[in-house]
């Protein structure tokens, strides 16, 4: 069974985000993933900094660490800010990046080698795509492999039904064949 771990990057009441990543998971696990989210809003993880690392490492932030280093890929849901991506998501992906135990200093458990996926629904009409470029740029750095589907939701605050469902059938197949693929690739790198 594939492992998934699943983050969106915002934890707004009736964030889109969430909205799209809980489509996203019930796909997942539809393909035959194994899902696990990570609630960011139920972690206490303060802004990186290197004092707090070397003295008392937030317990929260060597939790996520863990729970990603068990997954076999990473799908991040998550709004563009200011053509970005939210100093929330950010910091969680510092904290887990960070070495912990013995290990060196680029070992970057948490993501070397496995695949990711990226999704983002916003209001604007380019639906978050800058953001996913950094974002993209920032998993690859942390050495994911990002697959090249990736799924944008435009005008994000008339794309869904009342029901959570999003309206157009367009990003629905988009959000199934991401998934897909994400599972197949992650599969693989796991080897
Ligand atoms: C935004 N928003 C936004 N939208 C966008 O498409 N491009 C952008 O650069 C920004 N920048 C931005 C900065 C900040 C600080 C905030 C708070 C918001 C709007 C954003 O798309 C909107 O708030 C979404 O609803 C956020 O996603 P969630 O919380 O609904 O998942």
């Amino acid at each position: 069974m594939t492992k998934i771990g699943v983050i969106a990057g915002s934890v707004r009441k009736g964030s889109f985000n969430k909205m799209l990543a809980k489509l996203a998971v019930a796909r997942l696990e539809a393909h035959g993933a194994v899902v696990t989210e990570v609630d960011l809003g139920a972690l206490e993880l303060p802004i990186y900094a290197a004092e707090l690392e070397a003295d008392n490492f937030p317990p929260d932030a060597l939790r996520l660490k863990q729970i990603l280093s068990e997954q076999d890929g990473l799908l991040v849901v998550s709004p563009e800010y200011n053509g970005s991506i939210p100093p929330l998501l950010k910091n969680a992906i510092d904290w887990a990046s960070r070495p912990t135990g013995d290990e060196g200093m680029i070992a970057l458990t948490a993501y070397r080698g496995k695949a990711a996926a990226i999704m983002s629904a916003s209001l604007s009409p380019f639906g978050g795509m800058r953001g996913l470029m950094h974002l993209r740029q920032i998993l690859t750095t942390v050495q994911m492999t990002v697959i090249p589907d990736q799924v944008v939701i435009p005008a994000a605050h008339a794309a869904y039904e009342s029901d959570g469902q999003l309206k157009d059938e367009l990003p629905v197949t988009l959000v199934d064949i991401t998934a897909a693929r994400l599972i197949k690739v992650a599969a693989a790198l796991a080897g």
